[in-house]
C-alpha cells in the first residue's frame, strides 16, 4: 500500500517536472499564466489533439482544476466592434462581428448587438442578442423608465483599442466588469462571456450547497439547472439564481444578475474572473452599484420584485414529517408538543395525508377525520400547511378524479415535442402522471379552482409546493427522449449526470411559453405566483407558499426551504450559508429542515439544530419517511426544556423579526445577513459563515460541532 503510494507520488513529481505548471507555464508555447486561463474545452474529454484542433493551447498543470486546454493570448475567437455606438432612448447600442470562421459548438451568430440601458442611477442593463432573430427571453418584467438615467454612478465604455467592454464605478474608478471581446461566444446553443472581477470576495450563485459563503476562486464551476437533488456540495439543486455580489477591496459592493433560464454554469477563476456559459436565450445582465451590500440587495429586489410580506403566524415554530402514517401518530405528536409546552404554531401535512399520493385527496382510512381535526387545531390557534405535488395521475377511472378530468378537458399539461400529446412520466402517484404547465394561463385557472375547492375539504392556511423542478422519476418522459440537438445539445453545462433530461422531462417537451429546454428552470417559479394568489383567495388572508424550486423573483410570492438535507453536523453549518445566500437572492423567508431530513438524527445534533433553527426566518423541523422521530417533544424533558428556552427567545423577538420582514417587503432589505454584510470594512468579516445576524442588531453564533460547549475562534479566509 505504502509502496504503491510513493511510486504514485514519484510519478506525479516527474510528470510535473516534465510539464509546465503554476508559475512555470511559459514552458508551453503561447501559454497564458495559469490563473488567467479561460477554459477552451469546457465539456469533458479534452485531449491535446482535440484542444489544438480548435485552435487553443494545451498545457498541463498541477494547479487543481485549472484548465489544460485554454484560449491563447492571440485567440482567434470572439467578436470585434463593428462601428460606432448608436444612441438609444435608454443608452446606446453597438454591433459586434465575429472575428473568424472558427466555431466551438457550431451555429455561431454574427452580427450580435450589445444594448446598454442606463436604467436607474445605480442600475444598468446590458444585453447581447441576435438583432435578426428573436430568441427566448425570461418573462420576468423588470420595470425601468423609458429614458436613460442621468447622473449615474457608473460609466460604460470600450477600451481605447476596442478590445474590452468595461463598467466602472465613477466614484472610485474601480472596474466592476471587464470583458475581453475575444472571449465572447454567441451561437445558437452556446453563449459565453468572461469578466474580470475587482476582488475575490464573491458571494451568491444558486442553488447549491456551498461549503463556504465566500467563494473559492480556485477554478470552481457551478452548474445551474433546476433539479430534484438532495444537497451535495456544489451540485446543481432545486432552484436557479445566477446572481452574485462582489465586495471590492475598498468595501464598496456591487451585484450582477444574468437573467437567463437555460441550463448554464459559471466558472470562478483566481485572476479573479468569472466565465458564464449558457446554452440558450440571450446574455441579459443587470448590474447593481450598491455601494453597500444592503443597497445591492435593495436595488436587486427593486428590479426583480420585493419579497412578500409573510403572515405573522408563519414566523412561529413549525413541525412536519413525512411518514406520520396515520392521524393517530399525528395527534400523538401534536399532543406531546403541547404537553411539553413547546412554542409551536404551524403543523405541516406531507404526502402521507393523501390517498395514494394523489393531489387534492386525503386518505380517508389512515387519516379518517382529518378535516375535523384540522379545524380543531385551528380553533386552538394553530395553522395548517398542506403539501401539493405537480404530478396528476392519469390512471384513475374517468369521472372519478376531477384534477385529471378537468385538466384534460382544459388542456393544461406539458406536452411532448409534438405540442399536442401530454408528456407522461412517473412520480409519487402510482402509475403514470402528467405535469401541469403553469406557464399556461389555462393551467392557472385550473389550479386556482382546485385549490379553492380543496379548501372546503381541508381547512389549510398555507400551501407547500414540492417536486416542482419538475421532478420525474425517469430520464425524460415515456418513451424516452429523441436524439436531437435540443435533447442532446453540443455543450451540456456542468450539471449532475451531464444530462438535461435526468430526473425530469425531455428538453424538447412543449410548454406554453416555449420549449422545456428554455422553461425548465422556470417551472417552480411559474407555479409559485398562481399558488400565492390561490392561497390568498382561499384563505382571505396573507398567503403562505413554500416552494422547493425557485428562480429569480420567486421571493415575491413564496418562501423556500433548503431541501432534503442530511442529519449531519456539516449540513447544519451549510444551512447558514444557504440562508445567507437566499437573503441575497431576495428570498428572506428561508430555513433548512431542522434536525436533518435524510438519515436518523441524534439527540445532540438535533438539540443543537433546534437551537440554530430557532433563528431561521422559516423555522421548521422536518423529517423523511423511515427515520426516527425528531420533534422537540420526542426526546424527553431536558431536550424539550432547552428547545422551549431557545424558541422563547425567538418568540420574544418576533416583533423585531416581523419588522425586518416589513422592511424587506417595502425596501428590499435582507432579514438575515452575514457579518460581512454589516461590518463590510472589517476584512476579517469577509469569510465568516458560522454566525449570522438578524437585521443589523442581533447576532446568532451557534455551536456547530459535536461534543462542544463553546465556540472556538475559527480561522477565516478573507
Ligand atoms: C421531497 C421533499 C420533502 C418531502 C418529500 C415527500 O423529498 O423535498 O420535503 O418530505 O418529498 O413529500
Amino acid at each position: 500500500m505504502e509502496r504503491t503510494r510513493s511510486l504514485w507520488l514519484l510519478a506525479a513529481v516527474l510528470a510535473a517536472l516534465g510539464q509546465c505548471h503554476g508559475s512555470s507555464s511559459e514552458q508551453c508555447s503561447g501559454a497564458v499564466a495559469v490563473q488567467r486561463r479561460v477554459d477552451c474545452h469546457p465539456q469533458p474529454g479534452a485531449s491535446q489533439e482535440s484542444c489544438e484542433a480548435r485552435g487553443c493551447t494545451w498545457c498541463t498543470t498541477d494547479v487543481p482544476n485549472a484548465p489544460w486546454c485554454f484560449f491563447p493570448e492571440d485567440s482567434p475567437y470572439g467578436y470585434s466592434l463593428g462601428g460606432n455606438a448608436e444612441k438609444t432612448a435608454k443608452g446606446w447600442r453597438v454591433t459586434l462581428n465575429k472575428r473568424s470562421q472558427l466555431s466551438l459548438f457550431g451555429s455561431d451568430i454574427s452580427p450580435v448587438v450589445i444594448d446598454v440601458e442606463f436604467q436607474t442611477k445605480d442600475r444598468l442593463r446590458f444585453k447581447v442578442y441576435d438583432p435578426n432573430r428573436e430568441r427566448f427571453e425570461v418573462p420576468l418584467k423588470i420595470d425601468s423608465p423609458g429614458v436613460a438615467a442621468e447622473d449615474t454612478s457608473y460609466d460604460v465604455e470600450f477600451t481605447d483599442d476596442a478590445s474590452h467592454f468595461r463598467i466602472k464605478r465613477k466614484s472610485t474608478g474601480t472596474v466592476l466588469w471587464d470583458s475581453p471581446l475575444v472571449d465572447l461566444f454567441f451561437s445558437n446553443q452556446y453563449l459565453q462571456i468572461t469578466t474580470a472581477v475587482p476582488s475575490t470576495s464573491v458571494y451568491g450563485f444558486g442553488e447549491h450547497e456551498h461549503v463556504s459563503f465566500k467563494h473559492s476562486m480556485d477554478f470552481v464551476t457551478y452548474g445551474m439547472y433546476s433539479r430534484d437533488q438532495a444537497p451535495t456540495p456544489n451540485a446543481n439543486l432545486y432552484g436557479v439564481h445566477p446572481f452574485y455580489m462582489c465586495v471590492e477591496d475598498d468595501s464598496n459592493a456591487h451585484g450582477v444578475l444574468l437573467l437567463n433560464s437555460n441550463a448554464q454554469d459559471v466558472s470562478l477563476s483566481p485572476n479573479p474572473s468569472l466565465t458564464f456559459r449558457t446554452i440558450g436565450g440571450i446574455l441579459d445582465f443587470y448590474v447593481f452599484l450598491g455601494p453597500t451590500p444592503e443597497n445591492v440587495v435593495q436595488q436587486y429586489t427593486e428590479a426583480i420584485g420585493r419579497p412578500h410580506m409573510p403572515a405573522y403566524w408563519s414566523l412561529g415554530f413549525q413541525l412536519s414529517r413525512w411518514g406520520y402514517g396515520s392521524i393517530d401518530v399525528l395527534k400523538e405528536t401534536v399532543n406531546r408538543m403541547h404537553r411539553y409546552d413547546i412554542p409551536y404554531d404551524v403543523q405541516h401535512l406531507d404526502i402521507d395525508y393523501m390517498e395514494r399520493r394523489l393531489d387534492f385527496t386525503y386518505d380517508k382510512e389512515n387519516f379518517a377525520g382529518l378535516p375535523e381535526y384540522l379545524q380543531e387545531l385551528k380553533k386552538a390557534g394553530m395553522h395548517n400547511v398542506i403539501i401539493l405535488d405537480p404530478f396528476i395521475t392519469k390512471d384513475e377511472e374517468p369521472g372519478t378524479y376531477k384534477p385529471y378530468d378537468l385538466g384534460e378537458e382544459m388542456g393544461v399539461w406539458v406536452n411532448n415535442s409534438d405540442g399536442v400529446t401530454p408528456a407522461v412520466g412517473e412520480a409519487w402517484p402510482p402509475g403514470h402522471s402528467v405535469f401541469p404547465d403553469f406557464t399556461n394561463p389555462r393551467t392557472v385557472e385550473w389550479w386556482t379552482q382546485l385549490c379553492l375547492e380543496f379548501k372546503n375539504v381541508l381547512d389549510y392556511d398555507g400551501i407547500w409546493i414540492d417536486m416542482n423542478e419538475p421532478s420525474n422519476f425517469l430520464r425524460g418522459q415515456f418513451p424516452g427522449c429523441a436524439d436531437n440537438d435540443i435533447n442532446n445539445p453540443p455543450y451540456i453545462p456542468s450539471i449532475s449526470d451531464r444530462s438535461l433530461a435526468q430526473k425530469t422531462l425531455c428538453p424538447d417537451s412543449k410548454t406554453y411559453l416555449g420549449e422545456h429546454y428554455n422553461t425548465h428552470s422556470l417551472f417552480g417559479w411559474s407555479q409559485t405566483e398562481p399558488t400565492f394568489h390561490a392561497a390568498q383567495q382561499a384563505t382571505g388572508k396573507r398567503a403562505f407558499v413554500l416552494s422547493r424550486s425557485t428562480f429569480v423573483g420567486s421571493g415575491k410570492h413564496g418562501g423556500h426551504w433548503l431541501g432534503d438535507n442530511f442529519s449531519q453536523w456539516k449540513d447544519m453549518h451549510y444551512s447558514i450559508i444557504g440562508m445567507l445566500e437566499f437573503n441575497l437572492f431576495g428570498m428572506p423567508y428561508i430555513g433548512a429542515d431542522i434536525c436533518g431530513f435524510n438519515y436518523n438524527t441524534t439527540y445532540e445534533l438535533c438539540l443543537r439544530w433546534m437551537q440554530l433553527g430557532s433563528f431561521y426566518p422559516f423555522s421548521r423541523n422536518h423529517n423523511a419517511e423511515g427515520n426516527m422521530e425528531q420533534d422537540p417533544a420526542f426526546f424527553g424533558a431536558e431536550f424539550a426544556k432547552i428547545s422551549r428556552a431557545t424558541l422563547r427567545i425567538r418568540y420574544s423577538l418576533l416583533p423585531y423579526l416581523y419588522t425586518l420582514f416589513y422592511e424587506s417587503h417595502v425596501h428590499g432589505n435582507t432579514v438575515v445577513r452575514s457579518l460581512m454584510h454589516e461590518f463590510t470594512s472589517d476584512q476579517q468579516s469577509r469569510g465568516i459563515d458560522t454566525a449570522f445576524l438578524w437585521g443589523p442588531a442581533f447576532m446568532v453564533a451557534p455551536v456547530l460541532e459535536e461534543a462542544s460547549t463553546a465556540i472556538k475562534k475559527r480561522h477565516h479566509t478573507g
